[in-house]
């Protein structure tokens, strides 16, 4: 009985210690799965194994301190879930307007610069963390925020024992 217990912890923090790290080797998702809206006109694009994962790192570097599973701690109601990216002015559930959010984030109805409040690799001089992102880097992050939409059907969604 305690024996099952103890492996069944075990096995629990190795998960969670592989999906916070990232190391979970080589990355091996499924091509439904990386394959995301390219542009607001129906394209998709269909992102590589080793893209999530630079992607996943980035994130985990750069952006998961604010958007741990696809919340936004200090806003709730702009979260990275599917339906709150396609809602957004304009649309922010495909690759070109994710890049162009990082590139330079605008309010939730488009209109108005966030690249004082949010980090913008436009600014390198106020957001040194992501100053040297290529755009092959921007590409990445992105990717693996759409990526996630597809993956986690929780990714983003408010819990309901939050406050
Ligand atoms: C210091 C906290 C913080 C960090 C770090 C941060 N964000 Fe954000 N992010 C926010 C906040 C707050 C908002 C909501 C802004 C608003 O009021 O519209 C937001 C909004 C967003 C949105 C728009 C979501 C929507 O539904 O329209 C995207 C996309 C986004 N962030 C991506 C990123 C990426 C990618 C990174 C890392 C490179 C990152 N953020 C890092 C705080 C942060």
């Amino acid at each position: 009985m305690f024996k099952k217990v103890f492996l069944m912890l075990l096995a629990g923090i190795i998960l969670t210690w592989q999906s916070f790290t990232g190391t979970a080797n080589a990355l091996s998702l499924n091509e439904n799965i990386r394959t995301v809206p390219l542009n607001e006109d129906g394209a998709q694009i269909t992102l590589s194994n080793q893209e999530a994962q630079i992607g996943s790192r980035l994130f985990i570097d750069n952006c998961a301190q604010c958007h741990l599973q696809g919340k936004t701690k200090t806003n709730p109601n702009v979260g990275l879930s599917k339906e709150a990216l396609a809602n957004a002015i304009p649309a922010r559930d495909n690759l070109l307007g994710m890049v162009d959010y990082i590139k330079n984030p605008t309010s939730y109805d488009g209109e108005e610069d966030l690249s004082l409040f949010h980090l913008s690799t436009e600014r390198p001089d106020l957001w040194p963390e992501i100053r040297n992102y290529t755009e092959e880097d921007i590409k990445a992050v992105a990717g693996y925020i759409l990526i996630q939409t597809n993956a986690d059907p929780r990714w983003g969604k408010r819990s309901l024992i939050e406050p």
